[in-house]
């Protein structure tokens, strides 16, 4: 039996990387309960943007030479993928000063992993990282926790396998899977089925080590943080707006990737929490501070202020090639709005938060075209819904949609089943914050995935939450 290559513990025994020794070390459910709380007051800096985390590490790999990450989030998903660099043969180190530093051995120059590589809980490492090991002329095998493995695979397998990679997954294209790329991939020109920045950068990371042009057209923009990334590290790399509106994106392979110097801007994603948190408790006034404003990404801004939120950006200016800016939350009672299907890929992982600020608009707000959310770390419809009508919301729930009747008061008192997702534990936390009655989620110890300071900022804001034994 080949070894399990496990970054971080997640909530299943494995090895763990150095970098894990300061991260808890009980990975069994830790549940919680958030009281109504008064004003939220003062600032904080949310962690680094997991996806450009993510990238960063991939990319330092991927390039000959050492590359340098500022502001790395060190949340259990980014460990992962540090640890499956290493897998591939990278040096990844994190010194004293929390600088990480990467030294690839290049495209193409990747070793075979003796073990199984164990992704935890994060979608976005293992499909990307499927992309990297499925150009290489190698067997990688992944797994991941029990979410991972039930979501679908067959949406970067099914690219790979007509690059001409074999693919050896359980039923339904679901982890665990084998990628065996061949000698000399074959470039494709691939139209996204589904808007996924995941899918996009599988295919373009996988293109980097085929000879030739890859294509990836995708008619939907979706966050571009691997195109801009890719064009830092000085790939072949070539965007177009096609006649339709689609972007088409091509990249040449086996071309040296240079290493690069990242600072990486707080994750907007991290952001929303105590955002959404100081428009619903009353009194609050809170800065979130150096917050990644990519326009891929701003949506639930966008919809916040549609919805009467008092915020306001201070202090725009740009930080490793991106725009970022501090974000002053004020409380305000909002109104329901219509959130339109254009909207979902620059705020999908935000409809879970965003339902929470919906709870206590006046009237309904209804968010459409968010299918995607039923294949996240859980099925986000279903998880929201369940969790709102727990603390006593109505809403409707439909295959790609969910409507919330919002109101003055939430009752709360409700037992939020967390399903091994951190942005449905972190969503009704925030949920019992203000909310009449105390309100419990079965299992915090997944936050650490991509917030593991959340518990502790929000603290120092203002915000109250116990443990709580009685579940
Ligand atoms: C991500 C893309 C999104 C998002 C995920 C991070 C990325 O997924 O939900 O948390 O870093 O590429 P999809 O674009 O696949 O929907």
């Amino acid at each position: 039996m080949p070894a399990v290559l496990s970054g971080a513990p997640h909530r299943r025994p494995g090895g763990a990387g150095d970098e894990t020794s300061q991260m808890p070390t009980d990975h069994g459910p830790k549940p919680l309960r958030a009281t109504r709380s008064g004003p939220l007051k003062g600032s904080l800096r949310p962690p680094g943007d997991k996806s450009i985390s993510h990238r960063s590490l991939m990319l330092g790999a991927l390039a000959v030479g050492e590359t340098v990450v500022e502001g790395l989030l060190e949340g259990e998903d980014v460990i992962s993928t540090a640890a499956a660099m290493r897998a591939f043969g990278a040096t990844v180190t994190r010194g004293e000063d929390a600088v990480w530093r990467v030294a690839g051995p290049g495209v193409g120059g990747l070793l075979e992993p003796e073990g199984v590589i164990d992704y935890g809980n994060a979608g976005t490492g293992v499909r990307l990282a499927l992309g990297i090991a499925g150009s290489h002329a190698f067997a990688t095998t992944f797994t991941g926790d029990g979410s991972l493995i039930k979501r679908p695979m067959g949406r970067v397998l099914d690219p790979l396998r007509r690059m001409g990679v074999q693919v050896i997954a359980r039923s339904g294209d679901r982890l665990p899977a084998t990628v065996r790329g061949p000698d000399v991939p074959v470039p494709v020109e691939y139209r996204l089925p589904v808007a996924s920045a995941q899918v996009k950068s599988s295919i373009l990371l996988a293109g980097l080590n085929v000879p030739g042009t890859t294509t990836v057209i995708e008619p939907v923009p979706t966050r571009d943080h691997t195109e801009r990334m890719l064009q830092a590290f000085g790939a072949a790399i070539d965007i177009e707006t096609g006649e339709d509106g689609s972007r088409i994106i091509r990249v040449d392979g086996r071309h040296d990737l240079k290493p690069q110097h990242i600072v990486v801007p707080g994750d907007p994603s991290s952001a929303a929490f105590p955002i959404v948190a100081a428009l619903i408790v009353e009194g609050s006034d809170v800065t979130v501070e150096n917050v990644l404003l990519n326009p891929t990404r701003t949506g639930l801004l966008e919809t916040l202020i549609e919805m009467g939120a008092d915020i306001v950006i201070e202090n725009r200016r740009a930080v490793g090639g991106e725009e970022v800016g501090d974000i002053r939350v004020r409380h305000k009672r909002l109104k329901g709005v219509r959130v339109p299907a254009s909207r979902a890929p620059s705020m999908i992982d935000e409809f879970p938060i965003l339902a929470i600020a919906a709870a206590f608009a006046e009237g309904d707000t209804l968010m459409e075209g968010i299918g995607e959310m039923r294949v996240k770390e859980s099925d986000r419809i279903a998880a929201i819904a369940a969790g709102l009508v727990a603390n006593g919301v109505t809403v409707e729930e439909g295959p790609e949609s969910l409507l919330v009747h919002g109101g003055a008061e939430v009752p709360g008192g409700g037992l939020v089943a967390t399903r091994l997702d951190h942005r449905i534990a972190m969503s009704f936390l925030i949920l019992g914050l203000a909310a009449e009655k105390p309100v419990t989620v079965d299992d915090a110890a997944t936050i650490a995935t991509s917030f593991p300071a959340f518990q502790g900022l929000m603290t120092g804001l203002g915000a109250r939450f116990e443990e709580a034994t009685d579940g």
